[in-house]
């Protein structure tokens, strides 16, 4: 297929997501040899049932999902333009085949895609860009030139995604030694945004890490694989990449799938992986446990202790746990660079950004107690606060929509967007829309959960009540039929169903009701005792 980008300009043209820009990548640079283009039905059928494609061992679906009405304009024969998100045309698809998606999923176990999947050979025009950590991006035939001129002829990959610790250098280490390979640290990191404070964050600790290893032993690549949840697979997948880095051997972290994903443990993993091996043509390497045991000095293969010796364990979720709550790490676990740089993105609590979302009827009292609790944090302490009440949301934001659902839904989104922003970088925003339906506040909580805390106040006052005070006249004017979709008369307002905390104004003053949320959010932990 020669194509040029003149001819192109009339082609359909999908948008890559982040997730198919990376899938890209790695079939344009060889690194998912022998795989060319985007599976067909049959071909993930065989690879999800047999781990086969074309008779060359394929472990995963590589699929190109797009939405229905994208799939609706295109034929059989035709070419589709790839951009990536930026809109540059990275590659060029020639279709063979568009399927359900539905029958990836069927076969393959859940993996989040669109309603059709696209078939074909890709060419590539184009490299896709990162603008971060270049220096250690390097392609399948670029590793294998370096390794062919350091003189590294053992290689073993190490698949990670998580930081490495002490304990992981020192089994990654010994087991290098072991079989007299040189190593490669290969993190997955596909598909991070460019706002991702963890994955710079990680990628710094891979770097602080490198340094414990002696010198000229170690080296480190950044790979833009993506995790598909798919467990095993996903680390079989892994394990193809970096034979086709030129590696010999892999080794994989123990927290590399969850057990969630798997069902399994490390050692059950190490089982499924070895049951495949001999059909990757990379080979498996099992690491010696380490634990750590003053009495004997260090870390000590597990296997070599007996029953009476004491040893010192932290699992990786007490680890963050120990960060969030600016606790110490003992020294033995990690590296102070790497705990420096880590607890800067497992800030405790009462340093994160938090959102405060109240919701409610109209003239229930959200922006009342919303405009009180902003004075008393002011007062409290010097951090960043941004009241986004729906009035004045209504005035600047959103002035443009009504309130049909839809004009509410795309409010109540902005209006998460704006506060995940301010949420991410630390801030607390305030926000105090009527948000009635369910969906869509629990769109925007998992939003901002992702980057803070999310802290959903019902502002449970009656319609009666609210009825009642009518500040604004609107209840009269909507019972009068002159307002129409009026929230509680003529609109419906669903309740929260796990607010974080539930207020009736009806006989409380602001300043009670805003104390209510103050002592809930040191409950929480997001604000120190006042
Ligand atoms: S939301 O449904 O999109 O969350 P929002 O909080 O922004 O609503 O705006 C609600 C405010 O708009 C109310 O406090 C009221 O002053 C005014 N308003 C005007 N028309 C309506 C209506 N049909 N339903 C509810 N509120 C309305």
């Amino acid at each position: 297929m020669i194509v040029t980008i003149e001819a192109s300009l009339d082609y359909p043209s999908w948008d890559l997501t982040s997730r198919q820009v990376c899938d890209v990548e790695l079939l344009l640079n060889g690194a998912f040899h022998p795989l060319t283009g985007f599976m067909s039905q049959a071909e993930v059928m065989s690879a999800g049932e047999k781990n086969e494609w074309r008779e060359h061992f394929w472990p995963v679906p590589v699929v190109l999902d797009v939405t229905a009405d994208f799939a609706a304009q295109l034929e059989v024969g035709q070419h589709v333009a790839l951009r990536d998100q930026e809109g540059v045309l990275v590659a060029i698809l020639r279709l063979s085949e568009c399927y359900d998606a539905v029958l990836v999923e069927a076969c393959c176990g859940s993996i989040d895609l669109s309603e059709c999947c696209l078939a074909g050979d890709i060419v590539g025009l184009e490299a896709p860009v990162h603008h971060d950590f270049q220096r250690i991006r390097l392609t399948p035939d670029e590793l294998k030139n370096q390794f062919a001129k350091l003189g590294w002829r053992n290689v073993l990959g190490f698949a990670t995604r998580e930081p490495l610790h002490q304990r992981q250098v020192h089994e990654t280490y010994n087991a290098a030694r072991a079989i007299e390979a040189n190593l490669l640290l290969s993190p997955a990191v596909g598909a991070v945004s460019a706002e991702d404070t963890e994955h710079y964050a990680n990628v710094h600790c891979y770097e602080h890490v490198l340094s414990r290893f002696p010198g000229h032993t170690t080296d480190l690549c950044l790979l833009p694989l993506v995790n598909r949840n798919l467990g095993v697979s996903d680390a079989l997948l892994h394990a193809v990449v970096l034979r086709n880095c030129g590696c010999s051997h892999y080794m994989i972290d123990e927290d590399y799938c969850s057990s969630g994903e798997t069902g399994l443990d490390y050692a059950g993993l190490q089982e499924a992986l070895s049951a495949c091996d001999g059909k990757v043509g990379i080979k498996l390497t099992r690491n010696e446990q380490l634990v750590q045991c003053s009495q004997r000095g260090g870390f000590v293969p597990r296997s070599s202790l007996d029953g009476s010796a004491e040893t010192q364990e932290l699992s990786h979720t007490q680890f963050e746990a120990r960060l969030r709550e600016g606790l110490d790490v003992p020294a033995w676990y990690s590296y102070p660079d790497v705990v420096e740089t880590l607890r800067k993105i497992y800030r405790p609590r009462s340093e994160a950004g938090f959102t405060i979302f109240f919701t409610g009827l109209s003239g229930s009292g959200k922006s009342t107690i919303a405009n009180a609790i902003l004075v008393r944090m002011m007062e409290m302490s010097d951090r960043p606060i941004t009241l986004l009440d729906g009035d004045v949301v209504r005035q600047n934001l959103s002035s443009e929509l009504g309130f049909s659902k839809e004009h509410r839904d795309i409010n109540i989104r902005r209006i998460g967007y704006v506060a995940s922003e301010i949420t991410k970088h630390g801030g607390i925003a305030i926000c105090a829309p009527i948000a009635p339906y369910a969906l869509t506040r629990r769109v925007v909580r998992g939003m901002i959960e992702k980057v803070g805390g999310f802290i959903e106040v019902h502002v449970a006052t009656g319609l009666a009540e609210c009825e009642r005070r009518d500040r604004k006249g609107l209840y009269a004017k909507a019972r009068a039929g002159v307002i129409k979709e009026f929230t509680g008369i003529s609109d419906p307002y669903e309740q929260p169903e796990n607010p974080e905390l539930t207020i009736d104004t009806e006989g409380m003053p602001p300043e009670q009701a805003a104390q209510k949320v103050i002592l809930t959010l040191e409950k929480l932990g997001y604000i120190k005792n006042s």
